[in-house]
Protein backbone atom coordinates (compact mmCIF):
# COMPACT_ATOMS: atom_id res chain seq x y z
CA UNK A 1 0.00 0.00 0.00
CA UNK A 2 1.70 3.51 -0.85
CA UNK A 3 1.88 6.24 1.91
CA UNK A 4 -1.08 8.49 1.76
CA UNK A 5 0.21 12.13 0.38
CA UNK A 6 -1.68 15.16 0.96
CA UNK A 7 -1.09 18.45 -0.85
CA UNK A 8 -1.47 20.70 2.52
CA UNK A 9 -1.26 24.36 0.92
CA UNK A 10 -0.99 26.11 -2.55
CA UNK A 11 0.40 29.43 -3.30
CA UNK A 12 2.20 31.27 -6.62
CA UNK A 13 3.88 34.60 -7.41
CA UNK A 14 4.26 36.32 -10.66
CA UNK A 15 5.94 39.71 -11.23
CA UNK A 16 4.17 42.89 -11.70
CA UNK A 17 5.53 43.75 -15.44
CA UNK A 18 3.36 43.05 -17.76
CA UNK A 19 5.01 42.40 -21.60
CA UNK A 20 1.88 43.30 -24.10
CA UNK A 21 1.07 42.10 -27.42
CA UNK A 22 1.08 46.49 -28.29
CA UNK A 23 4.71 45.92 -25.99
CA UNK A 24 6.08 43.20 -28.79
CA UNK A 25 4.41 45.25 -31.51
CA UNK A 26 7.05 47.79 -30.44
CA UNK A 27 10.22 45.09 -30.32
CA UNK A 28 9.64 42.76 -33.23
CA UNK A 29 7.87 42.72 -36.44
CA UNK A 30 4.82 40.61 -35.12
CA UNK A 31 1.53 41.77 -34.38
CA UNK A 32 -1.51 40.96 -31.67
CA UNK A 33 -3.55 39.22 -33.98
CA UNK A 34 -0.73 36.69 -35.41
CA UNK A 35 -0.38 36.07 -31.45
CA UNK A 36 -3.99 35.67 -30.78
CA UNK A 37 -4.74 33.23 -33.48
CA UNK A 38 -1.55 30.84 -32.96
CA UNK A 39 -1.05 31.14 -29.29
CA UNK A 40 -4.00 32.98 -27.32
CA UNK A 41 -1.91 35.01 -25.12
CA UNK A 42 -2.18 38.17 -24.53
CA UNK A 43 0.40 39.22 -21.83
CA UNK A 44 2.78 37.52 -19.60
CA UNK A 45 4.55 38.45 -16.47
CA UNK A 46 8.58 39.84 -16.83
CA UNK A 47 11.08 39.44 -13.96
CA UNK A 48 12.14 42.97 -13.11
CA UNK A 49 15.75 43.88 -12.03
CA UNK A 50 16.53 42.03 -8.74
CA UNK A 51 13.98 39.49 -9.13
CA UNK A 52 15.01 36.21 -9.92
CA UNK A 53 13.95 32.30 -9.58
CA UNK A 54 15.02 32.23 -5.92
CA UNK A 55 13.39 35.29 -5.14
CA UNK A 56 9.91 34.49 -6.76
CA UNK A 57 9.98 31.08 -5.30
CA UNK A 58 10.23 32.65 -2.16
CA UNK A 59 7.37 34.47 -2.54
CA UNK A 60 5.35 31.67 -3.64
CA UNK A 61 6.37 29.45 -1.13
CA UNK A 62 5.52 31.89 1.84
CA UNK A 63 1.99 32.12 0.58
CA UNK A 64 1.51 27.78 0.42
CA UNK A 65 3.12 28.16 3.77
CA UNK A 66 0.33 29.88 5.13
CA UNK A 67 -2.25 28.69 3.04
CA UNK A 68 -0.40 25.47 4.75
CA UNK A 69 -0.82 26.91 8.22
CA UNK A 70 2.95 25.75 8.45
CA UNK A 71 5.92 27.67 9.51
CA UNK A 72 9.34 27.59 7.57
CA UNK A 73 10.79 26.03 10.73
CA UNK A 74 8.84 22.60 9.67
CA UNK A 75 9.98 22.09 6.40
CA UNK A 76 12.20 18.48 5.79
CA UNK A 77 12.82 18.83 2.51
CA UNK A 78 13.09 21.94 -0.47
CA UNK A 79 12.66 20.97 -3.90
CA UNK A 80 12.79 23.30 -6.88
CA UNK A 81 12.10 22.91 -10.21
CA UNK A 82 13.47 25.02 -12.54
CA UNK A 83 16.00 25.28 -16.01
CA UNK A 84 16.77 29.24 -15.07
CA UNK A 85 18.12 28.88 -11.27
CA UNK A 86 20.33 31.90 -10.05
CA UNK A 87 23.49 30.19 -10.40
CA UNK A 88 24.67 26.88 -11.88
CA UNK A 89 26.11 27.07 -7.91
CA UNK A 90 24.53 27.19 -5.61
CA UNK A 91 21.30 25.41 -6.52
CA UNK A 92 18.24 28.00 -6.53
CA UNK A 93 17.07 25.23 -3.78
CA UNK A 94 19.82 26.09 -1.29
CA UNK A 95 19.95 29.45 -1.32
CA UNK A 96 16.18 29.34 -1.14
CA UNK A 97 16.11 27.38 1.86
CA UNK A 98 18.78 30.14 2.80
CA UNK A 99 15.82 33.01 2.42
CA UNK A 100 13.79 30.82 4.29
CA UNK A 101 15.99 30.83 7.29
CA UNK A 102 16.33 26.91 7.86
CA UNK A 103 19.29 24.90 7.10
CA UNK A 104 20.45 21.36 7.72
CA UNK A 105 17.85 19.89 5.19
CA UNK A 106 17.53 18.11 1.92
CA UNK A 107 17.62 20.90 -0.79
CA UNK A 108 17.93 19.98 -4.43
CA UNK A 109 17.24 21.57 -7.47
CA UNK A 110 15.59 19.06 -10.28
CA UNK A 111 15.73 19.36 -13.89
CA UNK A 112 12.88 18.44 -16.60
CA UNK A 113 11.79 21.89 -18.13
CA UNK A 114 8.25 22.71 -18.49
CA UNK A 115 7.55 19.55 -16.62
CA UNK A 116 9.00 20.31 -13.46
CA UNK A 117 6.26 20.62 -11.09
CA UNK A 118 5.41 16.90 -11.89
CA UNK A 119 8.81 15.53 -11.64
CA UNK A 120 9.31 17.54 -8.81
CA UNK A 121 5.71 16.16 -7.25
CA UNK A 122 6.89 12.60 -8.08
CA UNK A 123 10.24 13.00 -5.84
CA UNK A 124 8.34 14.66 -3.05
CA UNK A 125 5.86 11.75 -2.85
CA UNK A 126 8.98 9.05 -3.39
CA UNK A 127 10.39 11.03 -0.07
CA UNK A 128 7.09 10.97 1.77
CA UNK A 129 6.82 7.26 1.25
CA UNK A 130 10.47 7.06 2.73
CA UNK A 131 9.76 9.35 5.46
CA UNK A 132 6.10 9.61 6.44
CA UNK A 133 7.06 12.74 8.23
CA UNK A 134 8.40 14.83 5.78
CA UNK A 135 7.05 18.29 5.26
CA UNK A 136 7.99 18.83 2.02
CA UNK A 137 8.38 22.17 -0.35
CA UNK A 138 7.97 22.26 -3.40
CA UNK A 139 8.72 25.51 -6.20
CA UNK A 140 8.30 25.43 -9.61
CA UNK A 141 10.04 28.29 -10.77
CA UNK A 142 11.32 29.95 -14.33
CA UNK A 143 12.42 33.68 -15.11
CA UNK A 144 12.19 32.46 -19.03
CA UNK A 145 12.69 36.15 -19.73
CA UNK A 146 16.36 35.57 -18.56
CA UNK A 147 17.22 33.04 -21.88
CA UNK A 148 14.68 35.08 -24.07
CA UNK A 149 16.76 37.03 -27.14
CA UNK A 150 13.82 39.47 -27.47
CA UNK A 151 14.68 39.98 -31.24
CA UNK A 152 13.55 36.28 -31.74
CA UNK A 153 9.92 36.99 -32.61
CA UNK A 154 9.24 32.58 -33.29
CA UNK A 155 10.49 32.56 -29.52
CA UNK A 156 9.57 35.66 -27.70
CA UNK A 157 5.77 35.97 -27.81
CA UNK A 158 5.50 32.60 -26.54
CA UNK A 159 7.15 32.82 -22.77
CA UNK A 160 6.69 34.51 -19.33
CA UNK A 161 7.93 34.59 -15.76
CA UNK A 162 6.54 33.13 -12.76
CA UNK A 163 6.50 30.45 -9.22
CA UNK A 164 4.23 28.60 -7.77
CA UNK A 165 4.69 26.43 -4.45
CA UNK A 166 2.89 22.90 -3.22
CA UNK A 167 3.49 21.93 0.36
CA UNK A 168 3.47 18.16 0.25
CA UNK A 169 3.34 15.96 3.80
CA UNK A 170 1.77 12.55 4.76
CA UNK A 171 -1.49 12.01 6.28
CA UNK A 172 -2.76 15.35 7.38
CA UNK A 173 -3.93 16.26 11.00
CA UNK A 174 -7.27 16.10 11.47
CA UNK A 175 -7.40 19.89 12.18
CA UNK A 176 -6.11 21.07 9.08
CA UNK A 177 -6.69 18.35 6.63
CA UNK A 178 -5.34 19.84 3.74
CA UNK A 179 -6.13 20.90 0.44
CA UNK A 180 -6.24 17.72 -1.81
CA UNK A 181 -4.89 14.35 -1.92
CA UNK A 182 -1.99 13.18 -4.23
CA UNK A 183 -4.01 9.88 -5.69
CA UNK A 184 -0.99 9.16 -8.35
CA UNK A 185 1.69 10.96 -10.96
CA UNK A 186 2.51 9.39 -13.94
CA UNK A 187 5.93 10.66 -15.95
CA UNK A 188 7.75 9.59 -19.02
CA UNK A 189 10.35 11.38 -21.08
CA UNK A 190 11.96 10.85 -24.59
CA UNK A 191 15.22 11.82 -25.19
CA UNK A 192 15.14 10.98 -28.97
CA UNK A 193 13.78 14.17 -29.56
CA UNK A 194 16.32 16.43 -27.37
CA UNK A 195 17.07 18.83 -30.44
CA UNK A 196 13.55 20.13 -30.64
CA UNK A 197 13.57 22.18 -27.87
CA UNK A 198 16.84 23.48 -25.95
CA UNK A 199 18.81 25.83 -24.03
CA UNK A 200 22.21 24.46 -25.02
CA UNK A 201 24.35 27.74 -24.51
CA UNK A 202 26.59 27.90 -21.34
CA UNK A 203 26.27 23.84 -20.89
CA UNK A 204 29.24 21.95 -20.88
CA UNK A 205 28.74 20.78 -24.30
CA UNK A 206 28.49 24.26 -25.03
CA UNK A 207 30.25 26.34 -23.24
CA UNK A 208 31.53 30.04 -23.03
CA UNK A 209 35.02 31.24 -23.00
CA UNK A 210 35.94 34.65 -20.74
CA UNK A 211 35.25 37.73 -22.96
CA UNK A 212 32.91 35.91 -25.54
CA UNK A 213 29.27 37.15 -26.58
CA UNK A 214 26.65 34.73 -26.17
CA UNK A 215 25.59 33.11 -28.95
CA UNK A 216 22.49 32.25 -30.33
CA UNK A 217 22.22 28.76 -28.32
CA UNK A 218 22.20 30.96 -24.70
CA UNK A 219 18.55 31.11 -25.63
CA UNK A 220 15.67 29.25 -26.07
CA UNK A 221 15.50 27.21 -29.50
CA UNK A 222 12.67 25.63 -30.59
CA UNK A 223 10.68 23.41 -34.09
CA UNK A 224 7.39 24.90 -32.87
CA UNK A 225 5.69 22.86 -35.46
CA UNK A 226 7.50 19.68 -34.31
CA UNK A 227 6.83 20.26 -30.75
CA UNK A 228 3.50 21.46 -31.42
CA UNK A 229 2.85 17.91 -32.65
CA UNK A 230 4.53 15.74 -30.26
CA UNK A 231 3.32 18.03 -27.31
CA UNK A 232 -0.41 16.60 -28.21
CA UNK A 233 0.10 13.53 -28.43
CA UNK A 234 2.02 13.02 -25.37
CA UNK A 235 -0.31 14.65 -23.24
CA UNK A 236 -3.65 13.05 -24.30
CA UNK A 237 -1.93 9.84 -23.96
CA UNK A 238 -0.23 10.26 -20.83
CA UNK A 239 -3.48 11.50 -19.80
CA UNK A 240 -5.50 8.57 -20.98
CA UNK A 241 -2.95 6.05 -19.61
CA UNK A 242 -3.86 7.81 -16.28
CA UNK A 243 -7.92 7.67 -16.57
CA UNK A 244 -7.54 3.93 -17.88
CA UNK A 245 -5.08 2.90 -14.88
CA UNK A 246 -7.58 4.36 -12.23
CA UNK A 247 -10.84 3.73 -14.50
CA UNK A 248 -11.61 7.11 -14.54
CA UNK A 249 -14.13 7.93 -17.43
CA UNK A 250 -13.80 11.84 -18.71
CA UNK A 251 -17.52 12.88 -17.12
CA UNK A 252 -15.61 12.07 -13.76
CA UNK A 253 -12.63 14.82 -13.86
CA UNK A 254 -14.20 17.77 -12.98
CA UNK A 255 -11.34 20.21 -13.69
CA UNK A 256 -8.48 19.89 -16.27
CA UNK A 257 -5.54 21.83 -16.28
CA UNK A 258 -2.82 20.94 -19.27
CA UNK A 259 0.38 23.00 -18.94
CA UNK A 260 -0.41 26.29 -20.13
CA UNK A 261 1.42 26.13 -23.72
CA UNK A 262 -0.55 28.01 -25.68
CA UNK A 263 -4.28 27.79 -26.04
CA UNK A 264 -4.12 25.45 -29.65
CA UNK A 265 -2.91 22.78 -27.30
CA UNK A 266 -4.87 23.21 -24.86
CA UNK A 267 -7.84 23.00 -27.32
CA UNK A 268 -6.50 20.22 -28.94
CA UNK A 269 -5.64 18.09 -26.21
CA UNK A 270 -9.41 18.50 -24.57
CA UNK A 271 -11.11 17.81 -27.66
CA UNK A 272 -8.74 14.61 -28.04
CA UNK A 273 -9.99 13.56 -24.43
CA UNK A 274 -13.50 14.97 -24.97
CA UNK A 275 -13.12 17.26 -21.97
CA UNK A 276 -15.85 20.02 -22.07
CA UNK A 277 -14.31 23.41 -22.38
CA UNK A 278 -15.65 24.57 -19.25
CA UNK A 279 -13.48 21.88 -17.64
CA UNK A 280 -10.72 22.84 -18.81
CA UNK A 281 -8.72 25.85 -16.35
CA UNK A 282 -6.16 28.10 -18.74
CA UNK A 283 -4.25 31.32 -17.46
CA UNK A 284 -2.30 31.20 -20.67
CA UNK A 285 -3.54 34.37 -21.74
CA UNK A 286 -2.49 36.57 -19.07
CA UNK A 287 1.00 34.72 -18.17
CA UNK A 288 2.63 32.99 -21.48
CA UNK A 289 4.02 29.88 -20.74
CA UNK A 290 6.05 30.39 -17.52
CA UNK A 291 7.63 26.87 -18.24
CA UNK A 292 7.88 24.68 -14.87
CA UNK A 293 5.61 27.16 -13.09
CA UNK A 294 2.56 27.00 -15.74
CA UNK A 295 0.71 24.38 -13.99
CA UNK A 296 1.62 24.83 -10.38
CA UNK A 297 0.58 28.59 -10.85
CA UNK A 298 -2.78 27.58 -12.64
CA UNK A 299 -3.75 24.71 -9.95
CA UNK A 300 -3.16 27.15 -7.38
CA UNK A 301 -5.12 30.05 -9.47
CA UNK A 302 -7.97 27.88 -10.12
CA UNK A 303 -8.23 26.58 -6.27
CA UNK A 304 -7.99 30.80 -5.00
CA UNK A 305 -10.82 31.68 -7.52
CA UNK A 306 -13.03 28.64 -6.80
CA UNK A 307 -12.71 26.84 -10.09
CA UNK A 308 -11.89 24.07 -8.04
CA UNK A 309 -14.27 22.77 -5.64
CA UNK A 310 -14.04 20.55 -2.74
CA UNK A 311 -14.50 16.93 -3.49
CA UNK A 312 -13.11 17.76 -7.42
CA UNK A 313 -11.28 15.15 -8.91
CA UNK A 314 -8.57 17.51 -10.96
CA UNK A 315 -6.39 16.18 -14.10
CA UNK A 316 -3.35 17.50 -14.54
CA UNK A 317 -0.83 17.30 -17.32
CA UNK A 318 2.76 18.59 -18.29
CA UNK A 319 4.93 18.94 -21.47
CA UNK A 320 8.26 20.22 -21.95
CA UNK A 321 11.63 19.83 -23.55
CA UNK A 322 13.83 16.74 -23.21
CA UNK A 323 10.86 15.58 -24.37
CA UNK A 324 9.33 15.33 -20.41
CA UNK A 325 5.57 15.17 -20.02
CA UNK A 326 3.47 13.65 -17.40
CA UNK A 327 0.28 13.41 -15.50
CA UNK A 328 -1.44 13.93 -12.01
CA UNK A 329 -4.52 12.71 -10.67
CA UNK A 330 -5.58 14.61 -6.94
CA UNK A 331 -8.56 14.71 -5.25
CA UNK A 332 -9.92 17.99 -3.61
O1 LIG B 1 6.37 23.89 -23.39
C1 LIG B 1 6.25 23.66 -24.76
C2 LIG B 1 6.60 24.96 -25.44
N1 LIG B 1 6.36 24.95 -26.83
C3 LIG B 1 5.27 25.47 -27.41
O2 LIG B 1 4.29 25.84 -26.84
C4 LIG B 1 5.33 25.61 -28.91
C5 LIG B 1 4.42 24.75 -29.67
N2 LIG B 1 4.31 25.30 -31.01
C6 LIG B 1 3.39 26.22 -31.34
O3 LIG B 1 2.54 26.55 -30.57
C7 LIG B 1 3.42 26.80 -32.71
O4 LIG B 1 4.25 26.03 -33.55
C8 LIG B 1 3.88 28.30 -32.72
C9 LIG B 1 2.85 29.16 -32.02
C10 LIG B 1 5.23 28.41 -32.00
C11 LIG B 1 4.05 28.79 -34.17
O5 LIG B 1 2.85 28.57 -34.90
P1 LIG B 1 2.92 27.90 -36.36
O6 LIG B 1 1.57 27.98 -36.92
O7 LIG B 1 3.54 26.56 -36.20
O8 LIG B 1 3.87 28.92 -37.12
P2 LIG B 1 5.25 28.64 -37.86
O9 LIG B 1 6.34 28.52 -36.85
O10 LIG B 1 5.09 27.54 -38.84
O11 LIG B 1 5.41 29.99 -38.63
C12 LIG B 1 4.44 30.41 -39.57
C13 LIG B 1 4.85 31.80 -40.04
C14 LIG B 1 6.30 31.89 -40.48
O12 LIG B 1 6.37 32.75 -41.58
P3 LIG B 1 6.51 32.17 -43.08
O13 LIG B 1 7.79 31.39 -43.07
O14 LIG B 1 5.31 31.31 -43.29
O15 LIG B 1 6.54 33.40 -43.91
C15 LIG B 1 6.96 32.55 -39.31
O16 LIG B 1 8.12 33.28 -39.67
O17 LIG B 1 4.67 32.74 -38.97
C16 LIG B 1 5.89 33.49 -38.82
N3 LIG B 1 6.03 33.88 -37.43
C17 LIG B 1 5.49 35.01 -36.93
N4 LIG B 1 4.75 35.98 -37.49
C18 LIG B 1 4.34 36.97 -36.71
C19 LIG B 1 6.67 33.21 -36.42
N5 LIG B 1 6.56 33.90 -35.27
C20 LIG B 1 5.84 35.01 -35.56
C21 LIG B 1 5.38 36.09 -34.80
N6 LIG B 1 4.63 37.05 -35.40
N7 LIG B 1 5.63 36.19 -33.46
Amino acid sequence: MTTPCIIRGLGHCVPETRLTNADLERMVDTNDEWITSRTGIKERRIAAKGETTVSLSHQAALRALADAGMQAEELTHILVATFTADSYIPSAACMLADRLGIKGRTAMDISAACSGFLFALETARAFVSLHPQAKILVTATDVVSSRVDYSDRSICVLFGDGAGAAIVTGEAPGDHPGRARLLDVLLATDGSAHDLLTVKGGGSGAPYKPGETVRRDFFVEMNGREVYKYAVRAMTGICQTMMAKHGVAKEQVDVFIPHQANLRIIDAVGARLDMPAERIFTNVQKYGNTSAASVIIALSEAVESGFIKDTNLVLLSTFGGGFTYGSCLLRF
